[in-house]
């Protein structure tokens, strides 16, 4: 099957926001320093465009995680397929997501990371999906609010293709 992609969100627009959401977190963050924890893989292009530009001090570690279930329906437990290399204890931590879908990833992530101590734990992703949503969870950052439609760029993929791209695109069909 061929598919098009049709752009979303331009590479300007992205980048703006996330200059707005940068600032945004120094200004709340201001005399504290925050440890960002990015959720591999699709979180990978937002936090470094966001860690750039924040202007507290940064700290940030990778964590990767897999929804057991099928490839498009996930069952709400989260598999660590690889963890976080430093601990959380006393850290202002900011988990950062490529997209909050059904909610599912994000509630398990919580609870598991607030088990490990740190002095705080808040939400920012990249985009949100809001009509998708079944387990309730508190966003603190969100760049921007789209439809329920199926995305790529800016770290997402479709079958792990169109990571690269600089934008934010819907995938098509013909
Ligand atoms: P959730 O547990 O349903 O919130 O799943 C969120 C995860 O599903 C995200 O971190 C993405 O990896 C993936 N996902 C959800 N929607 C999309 C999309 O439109 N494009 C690419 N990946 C998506
Ligand atoms: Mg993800």
């Amino acid at each position: 099957m061929a598919e098009r992609i049709k752009v979303l969100l331009s590479e300007n627009e992205v980048d703006k926001r996330i200059q707005a959401i940068g600032d945004q977190i120094s200004k709340d963050y201001a005399g504290k320093e925050v440890h960002l924890v990015c959720v591999l893989k699709g979180g990978s292009f937002f936090m470094c465009e966001l860690a750039k530009r924040i202007t507290v001090p940064v700290s940030f570690d990778f964590m990767s995680v897999a929804s057991y279930g099928s490839e498009t329906k996930s069952s709400g437990v989260v598999r660590i397929v690889k963890d976080l290399d430093e601990p959380l204890k006393d850290k202002h931590v900011i988990i950062v997501e490529d997209i909050v879908d059904s909610g599912r990833t994000l509630s398990y992530l919580m609870q598991m990371l607030q088990e490990r101590g740190p002095k705080s734990l808040a939400i920012c992703t990249l985009l949100d999906k809001p009509d998708r949503r079944v387990m309730p969870i508190e966003v603190d950052y969100t760049g921007f609010e789209i439809p329920d439609e199926f995305v790529v760029g800016y770290g997402l993929d479709y079958a792990q293709r169109y990571r690269n791209l600089p934008y934010i695109g819907v995938v098509e069909f013909d």
